[in-house]
């Protein structure tokens, strides 16, 4: 059977652990939303080849619960790039107790914007002058 194929390049990959659980004992909400955060900003940070700062977050969809065990993959990639700030698209999704199926379980899109070490907004890089580790997940793939 062939799997559904998320969008974006796999940048973070961990497993949901019982610590991780509301009181209804599904994962928490907060914890999905900082683990999209985080891969996020990995795509961000290569793309700016900086220091970035999470500026706000849209269109966050809670698809599907996770559950203790479930392998958490976060698929990413950059939608916009503008002076100082950087869109990425991010998907979350799930393989069920480590090897079942594998669903999409969370959705959002994360702005960025590059940062000095003063945490003063700066330029985004031309993509062309990006190495090519960096145009991975990035605006024109
Ligand atoms: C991000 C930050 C440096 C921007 O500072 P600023 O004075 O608003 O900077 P600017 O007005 O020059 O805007 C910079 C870019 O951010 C975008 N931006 C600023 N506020 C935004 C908002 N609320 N939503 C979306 N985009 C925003 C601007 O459109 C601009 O994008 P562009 O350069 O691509 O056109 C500042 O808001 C900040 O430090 N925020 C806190 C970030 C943080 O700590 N995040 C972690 C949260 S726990």
């Amino acid at each position: 059977m062939t799997d559904p194929q998320p969008k974006g390049v796999l940048t973070t990959r961990t497993m949901a652990m019982p610590a991780d659980t509301n009181p209804a004992g599904d994962i928490f909400g907060g914890w999905v939303l900082s683990q999209m955060d985080v891969a996020a900003g990995i795509r961000a940070g290569q793309r700016a080849q900086s220091r970035v700062v999470t500026v706000s977050i849209d269109a966050m969809s809670f698809i599907r619960p996770v559950k203790v065990g479930d392998i958490l993959g976060v698929y990413t990639h950059v939608t916009r790039v503008g002076r100082t700030s950087i869109d990425v698209r991010v998907e979350a999704w799930v393989r069920r107790g480590r090897i079942g199926i594998r669903e999409r379980v969370t959705e959002g899109t994360f702005r960025f914007v590059a940062v000095d070490d003063g945490g003063t907004p700066k330029p985004v890089p031309d993509l062309t002058d990006l190495p090519d580790y960096a145009r991975e997940g990035s605006e024109s793939t």
